[in-house]
């Protein structure tokens, strides 16, 4: 089978890639990815010679060129990782995410209903159901949760999926869909609170924590998400929704300071900035019906995944090291400048 990977040079996509490889040793991947900031050919280095693997420098919003691509590898499913992933920057400047996140599964989805697939399935997040109250610990985000979006990532993303169910019943095309919980593993791109917080920590930088540092977020370990998706598109029915998360809520505040436990760095570096506009308080999922239908659960504790996460980022400088000093300097400039 052909599996069609889009943003596979990216922090999930290339983990999902080396997960399929290894997991499915008769599958080909073909991987299409812009490489963005955030998209990092170099990841995929340890299987760019690998006859299943195939890479195309491409942009899902290029109709030609996505074009061209399925009709010479005839993928039988497409999963769909690209996207501009970071609220931060959607908040600095949401166009280019509407271009990404919306115009371009909708290239794809087009591709799909003209060249015939089995599955298209399309990778969305918890950030599509907005928040909880931090005083509701029973309140967890379901399949049925209303859409309820706060930044313009959520709300672009919360477009794809609707478009997507939208497809389904207007052609029926074979589409599923799956909104994880936060992510944290190798390879992430150290604009993100985990990997920033590490990248920062060694260089005895401050540790700039939004508002107060309650905001709490549900951690999934990277692979377990890969999982989820591997089993969703292979086995999940067409026109479902399958929430991903493993009960592992922590506030963010805690997170820096388990990094900076760790990493046996003082947590005077800690620093208090300014709040996120529309800062969402609580993400929770609640992952009954992928438990159910497809037998999933995480595996790997938070405890393991994040001495492994952070060994992985002690080991690997070179890959961030070259990342936080190019483009990333002056969006962290922008970004934390004067935020204090
Ligand atoms: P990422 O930013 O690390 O990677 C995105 C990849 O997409 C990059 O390789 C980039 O080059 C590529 N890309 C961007 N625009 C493109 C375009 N127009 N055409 C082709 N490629 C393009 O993102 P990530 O954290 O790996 O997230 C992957 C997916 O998972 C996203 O759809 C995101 O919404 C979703 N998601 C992420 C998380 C998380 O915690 N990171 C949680 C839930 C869902
Ligand atoms: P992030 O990794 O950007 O993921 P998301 O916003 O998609 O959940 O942020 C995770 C949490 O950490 C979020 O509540 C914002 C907070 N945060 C900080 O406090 N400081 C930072 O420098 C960053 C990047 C995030």
């Amino acid at each position: 089978m052909t599996i069609l990977v889009t943003g596979g040079a990216g922090f999930i996509g290339s983990n999902f890639i080396f997960y399929e490889l290894q997991r499915h040793p008769e599958d080909r991947i073909v991987c299409v990815d812009k490489l963005t900031y955030a998209g990092n050919l170099s990841t995929l280095a340890p299987v760019l010679e690998d006859p299943r693997f195939r890479f195309y420098r491409t942009d899902i919003c290029d109709r030609k060129g996505i074009y061209e691509i399925f009709e010479q590898e005839k993928p039988e499913i497409v999963v769909n990782f690209a996207a501009e992933s970071h609220v931060d920057r959607s908040i600095e400047g949401p166009e280019i995410f509407l271009q990404t996140n919306i115009i371009g599964t909708s290239v794809l989805m087009d591709a799909c209903r003209t060249f015939g697939v089995e599955r298209f399935h399309q990778v969305s997040t918890d950030e599509v159901y907005g928040d909880l109250p931090l005083d509701r610990p029973d309140l967890f985000f379901t399949e049925e949760t209303p859409i309820r979006t706060s930044s313009p990532y959520s709300s672009s993303k919360a477009a794809a999926d609707l478009l997507a169910m939208a497809y389904f019943r207007t052609y029926g095309l074979p589409v599923s869909i799956s909104r994880c919980s936060n992510n944290y593993g190798p390879y992430q791109f150290p604009e993100k609170l985990i990997p920033l917080m590490i990248a920062n920590c060694l260089a005895d930088k401050p540790l700039p924590v939004y508002g107060q540092g309650l905001n709490v977020r549900d951690w999934l370990y990277v692979e377990d998400h890969c999982k989820a998706v591997d089993l969703v598109m292979r086995r999940g029915s067409v026109g479902q929704v399958y929430n991903i998360g493993g009960h592992n809520e922590m506030r963010n505040i805690d997170i820096v300071r388990l990094i900076c436990h760790e990493l046996h760095k003082p947590e005077s570096l800690i620093t208090y900035v300014k709040d996120r506009k529309g800062h969402d308080m609580r993400y929770a999922i609640d992952p009954t019906k992928i438990h159910r239908d497809l037998d999933w659960l995480p595996e790997t504790k938070f405890s393991d995944g994040i001495v492994q996460t952070i060994r992985w980022y002690l080991d690997n400088k070179p890959w961030w090291g070259e990342i936080v000093s190019g483009e990333y300097q002056s969006y962290y400039e922008r970004m934390y400048g004067n935020r204090a």
